[in-house]
């Protein structure tokens, strides 16, 4: 079926200057062009971008332009930020740039400012986050709260669990926080174990509050703090909602004045910065949570106004178009020597392909090209000591995001020389290789040669930062963020629902009942109901 995608202009003329660019070296690029890496960096609200090690010339950069042109990026990516209902399968506004608006700002949704709820959500997270930090809110026997569990999955809990590894060095260290997802017993049971009921509070996230894994931790850890505290009363003192659904909320016990609600305009995947975000509100404080949402505010506004030319996410979106849909790689790895944000990948796991994982226009036809790539990563320099091998000498084409920061949160002796080293030779390694007489006037053994050469010509972006602060983090979740936006935009698709998660969900609530009566009988295929019987057994 044709989409019109490949019709475009821009896309024909991309296809053929695909065919002429697609051998050239990056090393030719570089030798042809001494201001290359000036020519491909940008520096813009403090994130230094070089795309120089790319396999794109200064065409390949102007049909790209051309395309998101075409596609009408410019205006489009107003509409998000005008509450246009933009998630047409869900007939939703897409709003996650209005959590972070300036007290203020005017952003309407059916005719209602949004601003002042938002800020009055803020205004209650923050007033509860300094009664949890400076111990005047109390359990149910009159302790003070050490540990916070936040019980979530998918949105709200990938976000909240990044950012509280992000932002550790900032964090409350005589607070406790845990983080339970899967519906796995053992995940709720690691971690409440050893603790203190009557110190522990359980932050339930779930937008919609009826997702089964979260449900079900929430009600063991319900059952846990009963059968220590026996009283129901107790679960106003340890129990709080972050979700949208007040009337679920209540039915699980929850007063809902312990309720921190958002709107249905904020998709899971999207709502770190909403009242989701209480946990890392409690850990690293109101104040530095204001620096976060400052951060996302920030990189909201560059996407929003810079020209398509210097704009951080634009770019890297194209990119991203040149290789999955002309290289035809498969995958993008992200790299990040911070230790810190060693949860980043996972996040951008769901944020890139629960978004984009489609393959459906929104008008309906099924795609004819590739949407959205893989995602994946491990920081570095850990990763080098695992699949760097693949990355280099590997039969597959990977593009990479390097993310690095000049200071280290904890300088230790020169441990962030070496790292930072480790990340500039990565990029210099993919990109120019080593070739065959290199390895040769090494004095190498002629049947070790080809062993040990490197093609290079394998593309990487590299984000420089100074340090890592609430502000850089913010900024970084937003720059992909929008990426992922635009990425949606050429590909017409709707990166803002998730249809695909809910055949396996339906399905597994047909098998829960199977799985406890063995006498139903089966009526799936041969070998699902041959795994059930083995279960059963
Ligand atoms: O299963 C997918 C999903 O709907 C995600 O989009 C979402 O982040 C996650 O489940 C959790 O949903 P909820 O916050 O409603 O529990």
């Amino acid at each position: 079926m044709n989409t019109g995608l490949k019709n475009l202009e821009s896309w024909k003329n991309l296809e053929k200057h695909f065919d002429e660019i697609k051998n050239v070296h990056i090393k030719t690029l570089f030798a042809e062009d001494k201001n290359r890496a000036k020519r491909f960096t940008l520096n813009e609200t403090g994130i230094y971008f070089d795309f120089s090690k790319h396999r794109i010339t200064g065409e390949t950069l102007d049909l790209l332009f051309k395309l998101a042109e075409e596609r009408g990026v410019e205006k489009r990516r107003l509409e998000m930020f005008a509450g246009e209902k933009i998630n047409v399968t869900e007939e939703r506004a897409v709003l996650h740039t209005a959590l972070r608006a300036p007290k203020g700002s005017e952003i309407f949704v059916d005719g209602k400012n949004i601003v002042p709820d938002i800020h009055s959500v803020l205004d209650k997270m923050s007033a509860f986050a300094d009664k949890i930090r400076n111990g005047k809110w109390k359990g149910y026997s009159g302790k003070p709260i050490k540990n916070i569990i936040n019980i979530g999955i998918g949105g709200s809990d990938l976000g909240p669990v990044m950012a509280y590894e992000a932002l550790k060095h900032y964090s409350d260290r005589l607070l406790n926080f845990r983080f339970v997802s899967n519906v796995d017993g053992s995940d709720l049971a690691e971690a409440i174990n050893g603790i203190d009921a009557e110190e522990t509070l359980f932050i339930v996230a779930s937008k919609t509050f009826t997702t089964l894994e979260t449900m079900t931790n929430a009600q063991s850890a319900r059952k846990w703090i009963l059968s220590k505290l026996t009283d129901t009363k107790a679960i106003a003192k340890h129990f709080v909602a972050l979700s949208t659904n007040a009337a679920e909320v209540g039915k699980f016990g929850i007063d809902t004045e312990n309720m921190f609600g958002f709107w249905d305009w904020v998709g899971g995947r999207y709502s770190m910065t909403s009242a989701i975000g209480l946990s890392t509100m409690i850990a690293i404080g109101p104040e530095n949570y204001r620096l976060l949402l400052d951060g996302f505010h920030q990189m909201d506004e560059h996407f929003k106004n810079t020209p398509l030319r210097k704009n951080i996410p634009v770019i890297m979106a194209l990119l991203g178009i040149w290789y999955n849909d002309f290289f035809k790689a498969e995958t993008q790895a992200v790299f990040p020597y911070e230790n810190y944000l060693k949860r980043f990948p996972a996040y951008l796991q769901q944020l890139t392909m629960e978004s984009n994982g489609k393959q459906t226009t929104l008008g309906g036809q099924r795609v004819d090209y590739q949407t959205g790539a893989i995602y994946w990563g491990e920081p570095g320099t850990n990763g080098q000591h695992s699949f760097y091998q693949l990355v280099h000498q590997g039969t597959k084409l990977i593009p990479v995001d390097f993310i690095g920061f000049k200071e280290s949160l904890n300088p230790l002796s020169a441990h962030q020389d070496y790292l930072i080293a480790n990340m500039l030779a990565q990029g210099e390694a993919l990109a120019f290789g080593k070739t065959e007489e290199q390895v040769r006037a090494e004095g190498v053994a002629p049947e070790l040669i080809p062993h040990k050469v490197f093609d290079g010509n394998r593309p990487s972006s590299t984000f420089f930062l100074d340090v890592l602060t609430p502000d850089k983090l913010g900024k970084l979740v937003a720059m992909y963020e929008h990426s992922v936006y635009v990425q949606g935009l050429i590909w017409n698709i709707n990166p803002f629902d998730q249809w695909g998660v809910e055949l396996g969900k339906v399905l597994a609530k047909n098998i829960i009942p199977e799985l406890q009566d063995k006498n139903t009988e089966l009526r799936h295929d041969s070998s699902t109901n041959a795994l059930i019987g083995f279960y059963r057994r």
